[in-house]
């Protein structure tokens, strides 16, 4: 479904180009989660941002079920504005805190004009259900609502334009542990209703549990690629080691894979 092949990425620091992304390729299969695992710094948000559109790669192509993700021309594919969702780290940032949640979640589809202006609000009360929020939720400001509460309406907004794939980067770093584990929770249930997902985080941990295949993002330039029984492979190719993760992995929140 996505493919990413060869990005490459810099930026100039202090008048030099400091290579972020070197060559990097994966791949994310339908109905799949991988993770992308690597310490703060090394380059997850530059790639997630890429394949978004927030930012410019310098080379590389990125296709989403079979079209460029990034159009010969430089241009980001508006297609895919629909169809790769990003869920981000901090919610509170990503609302207005003058706008009503039920207008939040509507806003995108009117944008996108999914459909008629009354069906997009009967659909933002259904999604609020579908991210286990009561539909009382819909007249409620930002500031009423946790962070935990909060991503969950993010992801209500993302499912609103029906996407394939979601992007979900560093989404449960800054939430308390039971918010943490609900969120988790959420995108596993989204997972089994057939969205592929893109989980990155620092934690080593919670990628595990939560991933069907795991990328490791050693550094920026460090170049070395693993198979899942660990055998060195297309060494110099690519920036990703690839782990195993047979689920047997516990993080701090108590999450099996098997049951999450
Ligand atoms: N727009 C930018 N301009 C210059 N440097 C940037 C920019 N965005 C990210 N960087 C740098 O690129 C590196 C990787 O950043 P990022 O992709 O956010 O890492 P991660 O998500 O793995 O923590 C960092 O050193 C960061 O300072
Ligand atoms: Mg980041």
């Amino acid at each position: 479904m996505l493919e990413v092949i060869g990005l490459s990425k810099s930026f100039k620091k202090k008048g030099e180009y400091t290579q972020i992304v070197e060559n990097a390729s994966f791949s994310v299969g339908d109905n799949e989660a991988v993770g992308i695992v690597g310490p703060s710094g090394c380059g997850k948000s530059t790639i997630a941002r890429i394949i978004c559109g927030t930012i410019r790669k310098d080379s590389g192509d990125i296709i989403f079920d079979g079209e460029k993700v990034i159009l010969d021309s430089g241009r980001y594919n508006t297609e895919m504005r629909k169809k790769i969702q990003l869920i981000g780290q901090q919610p509170f940032l990503s609302l207005d805190g003058r706008q009503k949640i039920g207008s939040a979640i509507a806003e995108p589809m009117l944008r996108h004009k999914i459909a008629p202006r009354g069906e997009c609000y009967k659909r933002a009360s259904e999604l609020l259900e579908k991210v286990w929020l009561d539909k009382e939720v819909m007249n409620m400001y930002p500031h009423q609502l946790s962070g935990g509460m909060c991503q969950r309406v993010i992801i209500a907004r993302a499912l609103g334009l029906n996407p394939k794939l979601l992007i979900a980067d560093e989404s449960t770093s800054m939430l308390d542990t039971s918010s943490q584990a609900q969120v988790i929770r959420l995108l596993h249930r989204l997972k089994q209703d057939g969205v592929s997902i893109l989980f990155i985080s620092h934690d080593m941990e919670l990628v595990k549990v939560f991933s069907d295949r795991v990328l490791r993002m050693e550094n920026h330039n460090l170049i070395n690629i693993t198979t899942e029984k660990g055998e060195k492979q297309n060494e110099k190719k690519n920036n990703f080691a690839t782990c195993s993760c047979d689920g047997a992995g516990t993080d701090s929140l108590g999450l099996h894979k098997a049951g999450l």
